[in-house]
């Protein structure tokens, strides 16, 4: 099983960025944790801050692996052309979040990534990324 992970802007902050919601750890070693817990699991990691980039990996990623977790951050909000991109692509897509966007302010409410993805899973912190491979497995 290879799953790739791909985390949109400002997610290169984590650890030092709003910790009160996106808690104190570094994503290179939550990455580092979770191919510990996932030993069997081939996992890759992409982070951009630019939309167009994003865009790529998924449609690179398409026929290479066998999932992909996208953590969009706040393109999930904005971006049709992000949704368009799962949308032509056959490997599935998780959409994670680390915070229960739901709880949050009213534009945080609304993504174009969900409909097109096979599942949606928010609020458990950096965990949702770990429930999120465990959907595949
Ligand atoms: C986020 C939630 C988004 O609303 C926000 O813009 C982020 C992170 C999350 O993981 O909780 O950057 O995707």
């Amino acid at each position: 099983m290879k799953l790739l992970i791909i985390n949109g802007p400002n997610l290169n902050l984590l650890g030092k960025r709003e910790p009160d919601i996106y808690g104190s750890q570094t994503f290179v070693t939550f990455f580092s944790e979770l191919q510990m817990q996932f030993r069997n699991t081939e996992l890759a990691y992409f982070q951009s801050n630019i939309e167009g980039e994003l865009i790529t990996q998924i449609q690179e990623a398409d026929l290479v692996y066998d999932g992909i977790i996208l953590n969009a951050a706040a393109y999930t909000h904005t971006s049709i052309a992000i949704g368009d991109a799962i949308k032509a692509v056959t490997v599935p897509v998780v959409e994670v979040h680390i915070s229960n966007t739901f709880a949050r302010e009213e534009f945080r409410h609304q993504s174009y990534i969900s409909s097109h993805a096979k599942g949606v899973i928010l609020g458990f912190g950096m965990q949702s990324y770990a429930l999120a491979i465990q959907s595949f497995l």
